[in-house]
């Protein structure tokens, strides 16, 4: 089930994102610990949740994935490593895709990790650019992606 996050899934995004920083996301040391660190200070996702609709996977009972959708842009997409390659993804991406159409959005796009590539191309995103993000000295390998909204099959 997807429903949107609540502070009490606080804890569990923060395992999902820590545990998919350590073991399925392409970082060299430095970077991965200043994410890390990021991602699991408190509030942070109350703070994004409360920035735009934030959504979470909930199987028994059990957050295994989050996703949000900041106005057209994809915010946040982590399936616990676990989950991974179950279908979990796709389904909340489609699940943003339907909210963006239905929010008369004609294009979507997103800054991610390289690792997830090949992920977003199989959901009809399209390479956009690979640059360095830099924060606090730290230098992020990123990739922009785009994606247009089709609506019957039309390009809107
Ligand atoms: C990228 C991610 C969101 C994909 O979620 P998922 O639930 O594992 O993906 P799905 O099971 O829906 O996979 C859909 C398809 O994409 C493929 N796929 C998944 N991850 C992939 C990857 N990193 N590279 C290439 N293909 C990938 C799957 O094999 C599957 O292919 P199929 O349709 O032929 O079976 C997840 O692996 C993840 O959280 N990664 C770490 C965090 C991250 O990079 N997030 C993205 C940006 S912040």
């Amino acid at each position: 089930m997807i429903r949107l996050f609540t502070s009490e899934d606080e804890g569990a995004c923060k395992d999902i994102a820590k545990r998919c920083l350590e073991e399925t996301v392409d970082l060299d040391y430095k970077a991965r610990q200043y994410v890390i660190n990021k991602f699991t200070k408190d509030g942070y996702w109350l703070l994004k949740a409360n920035t735009f609709p934030l959504y979470v996977y909930e199987n028994s009972s059990q957050i295994v994935a989050t996703g949000g959708l900041n106005i057209n842009e994809f915010k946040k997409m982590y399936v616990h490593p676990d989950w991974q390659g179950k279908g979990i993804g796709t389904e909340i991406i489609n699940h943003l895709k339907n909210i963006a159409k239905k929010n008369n959005q004609q294009e979507l796009f997103l800054y991610s990790w390289k690792s997830s590539v090949g992920f977003y191309k199989r959901a009809g995103f399209i390479f956009v650019r690979e640059f360095i993000h830099e924060e606090q000295e730290i230098k992020m390998p990123l990739v922009e992606m785009r994606s247009l909204l089709l609506k019957n099959n039309l390009v809107v």
